[in-house]
């Protein structure tokens, strides 16, 4: 049990005694560390509802709880505030078992239930953008984070390769004659194994197109219509298509693990296609969709709807699906596979009325009757004229010089700093590498990820402060330490207290990783992760620096400083990961 989850049931069972509810003995973290370490404003609440004296009441409770063992003190505070200190010996003992335990005290929420996790969504031919990278990030952390805490996880990609932007490419090439045996009408295959256009062909190609169908009326119909045929089934544009699809996987896999993001399943919006003729068919006889200027809708509003809530389409007039189609067909896909117990999607918060839509449909339609639907939707990241981040020519800045810029930038920090300065050469690009994908994966997780925020590479590489490489350096130097450090001393346990103000900081701070990581879950926030990491590494650097560890004379409290600085790089180094940052060996 977590130790905030313990304290709260100790003083929720003081408040019971009382006659009072349970929940009002919330246990938290002291707002005033300097004046206790945890509190309860439980009395505050009761005593209002009461009409009783706060601060009397406040003191009965204080006095229920003066023989509990687990405290070193309870006061009543201010206007009714209970605060509490755990005594030392307490501490310690939960620093040695949370020591021996293997997952570091992980709150086992999840106990084997099905999450599926919908990221990256990157789409076919187009080149990704800073929303697929944001979503690759976030995403990536909340199935680390979901797996840790005892979920079974299935993250998919699910690649946008349904769409417009497919017909968009093959009129393109038809156009071009690039490939004329696909547009053959009398051609019965088989068609060639080779793809007639590489991934750089289809990142000019793409552009070339969607100009074109914006400029000119005749090609957007042309597009529109090679889309409704290569749904509809056209040998010819299917093959086609599959040699696009598969690319783009094959640059896609490249760009996503060289960030370090593994998908379980590489799925794409077309993979539910044959699902969706039944899946209408059914949902037109029970008269749940219906037909509106030509298409296919069904309606969603609700009643109580502040917003319009417009209805989901289905079918255009041409028979073509759409994002909503193939989601909802995904959806039934789903269920029908893995039968999960939530299905999240990290996704721009912009496709909020989206997911609203196809939620509600696949509820009225009776889709997911046990998943749990949710979007976990995420802010922009701006660049410094406040707008969606673009390359200084001002296209879209690809994932692979993102990290190749970061990286350089990381060179030059480094150089600044003095670090690895004497390594191979190789080693100090490797130090980069975890460099750079740290500062912008830690800038992208620290804020909540429903703010937007600035792309501030100049920042994001600080060594001091609240970043990726301040995180790791700090690992870093604790790992140094402990290399320096006798290995009689390290093979020793220590029964030595530790009291100093610092360190019982740092070991309170150690004893709510629990905590952090299931607020974390609870909330799809790995910002508290964040906050977390950094606040565990700065009490770290403060009890260094009050406190020899090396040099210490007394044995048993050398001993005891090195079991808490090890303790301090295990979970540092545990929580890094869960946020997709490696630690280098040296810097
Ligand atoms: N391909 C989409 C886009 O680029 C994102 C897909 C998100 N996932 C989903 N199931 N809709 O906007």
């Amino acid at each position: 049990m977590g130790l905030l989850e313990d304290l709260s049931e100790r003083v929720s069972a003081a408040f019971v005694a009382e006659g009072l509810a349970a929940e009002l003995g919330q246990v938290r973290i002291a707002d005033r560390p300097d004046l206790a370490q945890f509190q309860c404003n439980g009395a505050l609440a009761a005593a209002k509802a009461l009409r009783t004296n706060p601060r009397d009441l406040a003191a009965r409770l204080a006095a229920r709880l003066k023989d509990e063992p687990l405290l070193a003190r309870v006061d009543v505070a201010g206007p009714g505030f209970i605060n509490l200190d755990v005594r030392d010996a307490v501490l310690a003992a939960r620093l040695r078992a949370l020591t021996q335990s293997a997952d570091l005290g992980a709150p086992q929420t999840g106990a084997g239930r099905l999450a599926i996790l919908d990221f990256g969504g990157p789409n076919v031919a187009k080149p990704m953008h800073v929303g697929h990278l944001r979503s690759s990030i976030i995403g990536d952390c909340l199935q680390r984070l979901f797996r840790a805490n005892g979920w079974r996880v299935i993250s998919d990609v699910h690649l946008g390769d349904w769409g417009l932007q497919m017909g968009q490419l093959i009129s393109e090439i038809e156009l071009r004659g690039l490939a004329p045996i696909y547009f053959d009408a009398r051609y019965e295959g088989p068609y060639p194994d080779q793809s007639p256009v590489s991934m750089d062909d289809l990142e000019a190609l793409y552009p070339a197109a969607a100009a074109a169908c914006k400029a000119d009326p005749a090609r957007l119909e042309a597009a529109r219509q090679a889309t409704a045929e290569l749904q509809a089934g056209r040998p010819g544009y299917r093959a086609l298509w599959q040699h696009f699809v598969r690319v783009s996987e094959q640059g896609l896999t490249r760009e996503f693990s060289s960030l370090g993001v593994h998908f379980d399943e590489w799925k794409g919006e077309a993979d539910a296609d044959p699902l969706i003729g039944d899946m209408i068919a059914d949902l037109k006889r029970r008269g749940l969709a219906v037909t509106s200027d030509g298409a296919l809708v069904m309606p969603v509003a609700e009643p109580g709807d502040k917003k319009e809530i417009p209805p989901l389409l289905l079918l255009k007039s041409d028979g073509a699906v759409l994002y909503g189609t193939t989601d909802l067909a995904t959806i039934l896909a789903r269920v029908r596979r893995h039968d999960p117990d939530l299905i999240l999607y990290i996704v721009d918060q912009r496709q909020h009325v989206h997911f609203e839509q196809v939620f509600r449909a696949a509820h009225k339609a009776g889709l997911a009757q046990r998943a749990h639907l949710e979007h976990a939707g995420f802010g922009t990241m701006n660049g410094p004229d406040g707008k969606p981040f673009k390359t200084r020519a001002g296209g879209v800045m690809k994932l692979h010089d993102l990290i190749a810029m970061a990286r350089d930038e990381a060179l030059k920090r480094l150089a600044e700093a003095g670090l690895a300065a004497d390594y191979a050469e190789d080693e100090r690009a490797e130090i980069a590498r975890k460099v750079g994908i740290a500062a912008i994966k830690f800038a992208d997780l620290s804020n909540h990820r429903t703010t937007d925020y600035v792309f501030d590479l100049n920042r994001f590489m600080r060594f001091e402060g609240k970043t990726g490489p301040y995180l790791q350096y700090a690992a870093v130097r604790i790992q140094s330490i402990l290399r320096k450090a006798d290995a009689a001393d390290l093979a020793e346990r220590s029964e030595h207290i530790l009291a100093s103000a610092e360190e019982r900081a740092l070991i309170l701070q150690l004893l709510l990783l629990s905590e952090a990581m299931a607020g974390a879950q609870d909330k799809r926030a790995p910002n508290i992760l964040c906050d977390y990491v950094f606040e565990l590494a700065q009490r770290f650097s403060r009890v260094y620096a009050a406190r020899h560890i090396l040099a210490e004379e007394d044995r048993a409290v050398r001993v005891a400083r090195l079991e808490l600085a090890r303790m301090t790089l295990a979970v540092l180094v545990y929580v890094l990961d869960l946020l997709g940052i490696e630690v280098p060996a040296r810097m």
